[in-house]
């Protein structure tokens, strides 16, 4: 959406950033004043691009019977997490520390999955404690564990069983994982047995069966080439006398990093639950653990030239930003746009825009056209979702704040770490 005032397009897929008087907006907040008032590194989210993403799944469903749980892995700021619960949202946790967070920012473990192949007995036990909704186990060594643990409590833990259909989700390798050879989920071959397994153990109560084949999902025929698959094991469950309530069918619809064209959410589950009535499975609930498209186009990081250098075969723009705020173009070769926060005129060339990390992986954008100069601020695309959760403090560097601009407000919803608090915890011998 661009503003009437716009003299340059919006973002492309962020709904709420865009150009007015030639200066970067975040919904009603100018983007150089916020970086020169709160420094950069930044993150600045926008709490309408929340919203609208929210609406995106909630419109989708309607009145059917589908619990969303936040994939917060994406990003758990509790401002985030705060705005989800209320709006509604459920969350998908996969550590004992995503739990603390969770109930920390107010949400209803009544709505939480606990998902990840190596779940702690601390992490089950704090779990079970808060009353989550289903655990998705991933191994028939999970499920002992689990049932020991909810036995040592006097409880039942309810599972699901989070089945690897081996389905290629035709995503970056790293970020795929229905597949034979990855490390999550139980073969779909080996799934009724490891369910008679569950059936039998006397911590546990069998409530779903889950699966997540991958992110950044492109397509939605993987999804429904695992549907199938899980729709046929739930059969053979049932003929088993094992009753399933909820199909999970985790995260992955991708999002518009830059001419990416995602499905929606109502193209996905318009094609679910067609093929559970036309299977005869209308009465199954459904769960989805979306991360990405909820939070990744609600946010960027914006960041400071420091130089430009006119090196023999490149032009790099160092920027105060590196690969410890945005391990994305390091780790998988990812693609953020690249905008000046306050375009200027001159000549465009293409630089490489780089960190200040000893590494020469440290680059967030290759091969831009752009018009800059020392001090200008850039902002790179798509940082809500899997960039400030990811990042680390090599080479001492301090993380960088957080921001959620709401209207023309903004909050600090994460200061900016300090090098005493990197130094503190650390000691040397006497
Ligand atoms: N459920 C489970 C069990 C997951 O493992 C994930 C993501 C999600 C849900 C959420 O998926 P989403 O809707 O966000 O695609 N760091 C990578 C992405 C890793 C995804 C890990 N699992 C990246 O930056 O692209």
């Amino acid at each position: 959406m661009t503003s009437p005032n716009s003299t340059l397009p919006g973002l492309a897929g962020h709904p709420h950033f865009h150009y007015q008087n030639g200066i970067l907006h975040a919904e009603g907040v100018a983007l150089d004043a916020l970086a020169s008032q709160l420094g950069t590194p930044l993150y600045v989210y926008s709490r309408a691009a929340l919203a609208q993403a929210w609406r995106t799944y909630s419109d989708a469903i309607g009145t059917r019977p589908v619990l969303v749980c936040y994939g917060m892995k994406a990003n758990s700021n509790l401002a985030v997490l705060k705005e989800f619960a209320r709006l509604g949202a459920g969350f998908d946790i996969v550590s004992g520390g995503e739990l603390k967070r969770v109930l920390a920012a107010g949400g209803n473990p009544a709505k939480v999955v606990f998902s990840g192949v190596g779940k702690q007995a601390w992490e089950m036990r704090a779990a079970l404690e808060a009353g989550v909704k289903c655990f998705n186990v991933e191994s028939q060594a999970e499920l002992q564990c689990l049932s020991d643990v909810a036995q040592s409590m006097g409880q039942r833990a309810r599972v699901s069983l989070r089945v690897n259909p081996d389905v290629d989700a035709q995503t970056h390798p790293y970020i795929s994982t229905g597949l034979k050879e990855n490390k999550f989920g139980i073969a779909i071959e080996s799934a009724l047995d490891a369910y008679r397994t569950a059936a039998a153990l006397p911590g546990l109560e069998i409530v779903g069966v889950d699966c997540h084949i991958g992110s950044q999902l492109t397509d939605i025929s993987p999804y429904f080439d695992a549907l199938e698959k899980l729709l046929d094991l739930i059969e053979q469950l049932d003929a088993a006398g094992i009753a399933i309530q909820h199909l999970d069918l985790g995260g992955g619809l991708g999002i518009r990093y830059t001419d990416e064209i995602p499905p929606s959410p109502k193209a996905l589950l318009d094609q679910v639950f067609e093929r559970l009535q036309a299977r005869g499975m209308a009465h199954l609930h459904l769960v989805l653990e979306p991360g990405r498209s909820l939070v990744g186009n609600a946010g960027v990081l914006l960041t400071t030239v420091q130089y430009l250098k006119h090196a023999q075969a490149r032009n790099f723009a160092i920027v105060d930003a590196a690969m410890n705020d945005l391990l994305r173009p390091a780790l998988y070769d990812a693609y953020h746009g690249v905008q000046p926060v306050a375009p200027r005129d001159g000549a465009a060339i293409e630089y490489d825009i780089v960190g200040p990390v000893c590494e020469s992986a440290d680059w967030l954008a290759r091969q831009r056209k752009l018009a800059l100069q020392a001090g200008d601020v850039l902002a790179l695309e798509s940082a809500g979702a899997y960039a400030m959760v990811m990042a680390s403090n090599y080479n001492t560097r301090a993380r960088a704040a957080e921001v959620m601009v709401d209207g023309s407000r903004h909050y600090i919803v994460r200061q900016r770490e300090t090098l005493d608090d990197l130094l503190r915890g650390e000691s040397t011998l006497p």
